[in-house]
């Protein structure tokens, strides 16, 4: 497995792969790599001839006051179980090699989708997403990209860039994977005393509860928002920041629930603010 910190000589093994018809799979990380982000490669390399992971804490998608500094790192932990998932190359640039001095150039998708949810809460948060993908798109030459369902909406905003910018690659989007409780993985777990880990066992409780009146024939969204809200209030340090039912197909505002929906949650417990989602049909 090589380990590439540098755009050219990525892009240039890339391209070499590319040239002799290879299909190249990337899976973009932040690190601290955890059995949900192991699904994603899985998912990459029963699909794609080479596979790439980028492991990078993108700075320019945390908003001033947020995590960025203290954001979990550990590379050589990260490639110890990339090399077992037989990952052919891990691409982590350093801050300066992605943004050289001077860098002013950034993706943006605007509309609805970017607005409500995580974009409402993270302003900015999904522009440097946005830019960050397009980046490693162009410098991997992927022709399949993995996102993980647990950012439900960061997903769908990165699938709606790649149709509308016309880029040459599939997104594939992979379920959440869970702790045996019911915990979405999130490298922010470990931020989590062990109180407020059990606390946030909440976050299911809350969608497993509203998923089950929503299949007993509930259709209205405040009634359905409102199983959710209670559920979390039974968690004294819970405070939520969002509690949101949308279009599950683009997180169009609904009237009622009809047609598919996402549910979706932000909470947080003390500094760390934990998301996750669930797709229900009717
Ligand atoms: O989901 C993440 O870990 C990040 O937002 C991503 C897609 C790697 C971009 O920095």
């Amino acid at each position: 497995m090589q380990i590439i910190n540098s755009v050219q000589e990525m892009q240039q093994w890339c391209l070499s792969h590319k040239k002799a018809g290879k299909t190249i799979g990337l899976v973009p990380t932040m690190g601290y790599l955890h059995n949900g982000h192991l699904a994603l490669v899985k998912a990459a390399r029963k699909e794609c001839d080479i596979v790439v992971v980028s492991v990078f804490v993108n700075p320019i998608q945390f908003g001033v006051g947020e995590d960025f500094e203290e954001y979990p790192r550990d590379l050589s932990h990260d490639a110890g179980l990339l090399e077992k998932e037989q990952v052919n190359a891990v691409f982590a640039p350093p801050v300066r090699e992605m943004y050289p001095a001077g860098y002013n150039t950034f993706v943006e998708v605007t509309g609805e989708i970017t607005q409500k949810m995580c974009g409402n809460s993270r302003p900015g948060h999904f522009k440097g997403v946005t830019t960050v993908v397009s980046k490693l798109f162009h410098i991997c030459f992927a022709d399949r990209a993995y996102f993980g369902q647990k950012d439900a909406q960061q997903a769908m905003i990165v699938d709606k860039m790649v149709r509308e910018l016309n880029f040459p690659l599939e997104i594939i989007r992979v379920p959440i994977v869970r702790e045996p409780d019911g915990l979405a993985m999130s490298s922010r777990n470990v931020y989590l005393d062990a109180d407020q880990r059990k606390q946030a066992l909440v976050l299911n409780q809350a969608l497993q509860a509203a998923q089950q009146v929503i299949q007993e024939g509930e259709r209205n969204i405040e009634v359905v928002r409102d199983v959710m809200k209670k559920k979390i209030e039974q968690s004294p340090d819970a405070r939520i920041d969002y509690i949101e039912i949308n279009d599950a197909r683009d997180l169009s505002t609904v009237e009622r629930i009809t047609e598919p929906v996402l549910l979706a949650l932000a909470v947080r417990f003390g500094n760390t603010r934990l998301i996750d989602n669930l797709l229900v049909e009717v």
